[in-house]
């Protein structure tokens, strides 16, 4: 794999190999000055250029801020990572490996090592595959299921030898026994040398996005119990954040924007081998929102396409409500009974598995569907109980503008065969979702002051939810905001609600998204959903479209001030939660570019907006709205 091509190099080589030229390019744009280059500098706020770059010196320097020095140092401050991070970045782009001695002995160089260790076992694995006259029976099966030589090669397959030893015995030059145990490689034993914990098994290598082999899986090759045996969780592998076919199928999905979902590793290879290379799958779990997250960088919609009587179908209803706050837009396909998509490639060809992909729905819709037929057999209750479960599915999910189409879509399920009941079915729903809500309200109503109902659906841990735009800025920010914060927040809405100029400007200088609260954001969409639809806008109609803890906001806090919001528009207020904005999503931004690989740089969209951020933070002191540029 590419990562065992790099060659080990110091800090200093690391320096001296890499153009810092082209490194600091990647962010700043660069112009030349003689020799060395130039641009307004990154560091501090300026607007005539001073930031120099230095090729011949490998270096950077600022005249304004005294900002200095090398290409590592450079990514390291620009970023705000560790300097061992930044030299792994670095390193990578120019093909080395970093080997410094700033690097912490925990987590990183465990996981070097793991990746090391797997790399070493893929390739020996391959070889035999590929040689050993005892992998005979595996090439007779991998030629039986039709999979191709050009596919043993993408997808590195490999032969694990039917003895005890054998990974051990080749290995035990390179890595010692705890490194083979701590990549499952070798299973330990209380007295006695460890032995091979795969053997006589068709090795499929598990990669992550970069390539680098993290796990296995390994097939019987008859009937042996289990049928495939994956490698133990480690410190790079975690089955429910990793995709098997990722590094394969990651140009495939960037290009067409679609990531499709299977269930296992031949289906996989079936599709790749079929010119679907979109296509990748799970490790035996179901799909879950961390996989959702990590294809939110390639792809705009994730279809899964599950077997119609697998366990997985049963999963992906299960998460639903995770899986559709994930961030992308999931969509179930469901295959025909009794086939997989290896099998359905092999008897009905390709277009048969891209007619399945095209039938894909909603995974809501297929969430509802699901919850009519479950209650469809039990008459006037059945709908009533069907109509409770879909109300409490919706009310946790944290999309008020798809929730109405929901809604929508649910009374025409239910209407079935009568049509003329879509509307009352529509109204019951609406008010049975207000239910739910404060259901949900008063189940957590010892969550953090602030949530809305719906937020508190959310994962518990904070680190879950990087990746996401808007979302995640008011993540971080409920728990922590300043009072000051919320009472800006509450004097733009009372403005915006007394008056529609205010409000058109309040929203174009800072649109609802960008709101820091839940529940600001909720009034302030419904606000300007309000003025843009119609003439007055009435409390009582805002009120009534709101959640729970929106309308309680509203009604308590918004609503009763905004008589006094009618005289000058609140600039300092403005300021306050767009610069709260902007510092949250600068830290986001920063904290994902870091982990954007160096040839990804480029070319990402966060990188730009960062870069963007970076340049508006140093624009100079606040004053974007002076005084007298107010209404
Ligand atoms: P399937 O049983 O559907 O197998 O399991 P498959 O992928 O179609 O395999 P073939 O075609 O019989 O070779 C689907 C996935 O579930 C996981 C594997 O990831 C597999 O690809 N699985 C299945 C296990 O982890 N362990 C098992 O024992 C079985
Ligand atoms: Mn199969």
């Amino acid at each position: 794999m590419a990562h065992s091509a790099e060659r080990p190099a110091t800090a200093a080589e690391i320096v001296e190999a890499a153009d810092i030229v082209d490194v600091v390019s990647e962010y700043v744009p660069l112009k030349r000055a003689g020799k060395d280059f130039k641009a307004p500098c990154p560091f501090h706020s300026e607007t005539q250029p001073s930031f120099y770059v230095i090729p011949s010196k490998r270096m950077f320097y600022c005249h304004g801020c005294k900002a200095a020095g090398n290409a590592i140092q450079f990514v390291q401050r620009l970023l705000g990572i560790p300097f061992h991070e930044a030299a792994r970045r670095v390193a990578q782009r120019y093909g080395l490996r970093y080997v410094g001695r700033g690097e912490p002995p925990g987590q990183v160089s465990v996981r070097e090592k793991l990746c090391r260790v797997n790399a070493f076992a893929a390739r020996f694995f391959a070889q035999v595959l590929s040689e050993a006259p005892e992998a005979a029976v595996a090439r007779d099966y991998v030629a039986r299921r039709g999979i191709s030589s050009a596919s043993v090669q993408a997808f590195g397959l490999g032969f694990a030898p039917a003895d005890w030893h054998r990974l051990r015995d080749a290995a035990k030059k390179r890595f010692s026994e705890e490194e083979l145990v701590a990549a499952g490689l070798l299973v330990p034993r209380e007295t006695g040398a460890a032995y091979d914990r795969f053997r006589g098994r068709l090795m499929f290598p598990i990669t992550n996005l970069e390539g680098e082999v993290v796990a296995f899986g390994a097939r019987a090759i008859g009937d042996e119990e289990p049928k495939y045996l994956n490698s133990p969780e480690s410190a790079v592998f975690a089955k429910g954040k990793t995709l098997y076919g990722l590094a394969q199928a990651r140009e495939a999905i960037r290009r067409s924007g679609v990531a499709v979902v299977v269930e296992g590793y031949t289906d996989v290879i079936a599709a790749h081998q079929a010119g679907r290379a979109n296509v990748l799958a799970t490790l035996g779990t179901s799909l879950t929102a961390d996989h959702v997250r990590a294809l939110s960088r390639l792809a705009q919609r994730v279809i899964v396409a599950y077997d119609a009587d697998s366990a997985g179908k049963g999963a992906v209803l299960r998460s639903t409500e995770s899986l559709e706050n994930s961030g992308l837009p999931v969509e179930v396909a469901v295959l025909p009974a009794g086939e997989d998509p290896d099998s359905l490639l092999r008897e009905r060809g390709p277009s048969a598995f891209d007619a399945v992909v095209a039938e894909a729905v909603p995974l809501v819709h297929f969430a509802i569907d699901h919850i009519v037929a479950s209650r469809a057999s039990e008459g006037v209750a059945g709908r009533e109980r069907a109509a409770e479960e879909i109300a409490d599915l919706l009310a946790a999910i944290r999309k008020p503008v798809a929730r109405s189409g929901y809604i929508a879509y649910a009374a025409s399920r239910l209407a079935g065969s009568d049509p003329g009941r879509v509307a009352s079915l529509e109204r019951a729903l609406g008010e049975q979702l207000r239910l739910s809500e404060r259901k949900r309200l008063r189940a957590h109503s010892g969550a953090a002051q602030g949530e809305s109902s719906r937020t508190v659906a959310r994962p518990v841990d904070p680190r879950r939810d990087r990746g996401f735009v808007v979302e995640s800025v008011s993540q971080g920010a409920t728990a922590e905001l300043r009072p000051a914060v919320v009472q800006a927040e509450r004097v733009l809405l009372r403005s915006a609600l007394a008056d529609r100029g205010h409000a058109e400007r309040i929203f174009r200088e800072l649109p609802p998204d960008r709101f820091l609260r839940p529940v600001s954001r909720e009034i302030a969409r419904e606000l300007q959903r309000a003025w843009a639809s119609g003439a007055a806008v009435a409390g009582a109609e805002i009120l009534s479209a709101l959640s729970a803890a929106a309308a309680e906001e509203f009604g308590e806090v918004v609503l009763p001030g905004s008589i006094h919001e009618a005289e000058g528009l609140p600039l300092q207020q403005l300021d306050l939660v767009r610069d709260h904005w902007e510092e949250q999503r600068f830290r986001e931004l920063r904290e994902r570019v870091a982990r954007i690989p160096p040839e990804e740089q480029r070319t990402s969209d966060d990188v730009r907006e960062f870069m963007e951020l970076v340049r508006r933070r140093h624009a100079g002191p606040r004053g974007r709205f002076s005084p007298a540029d107010g209404g």
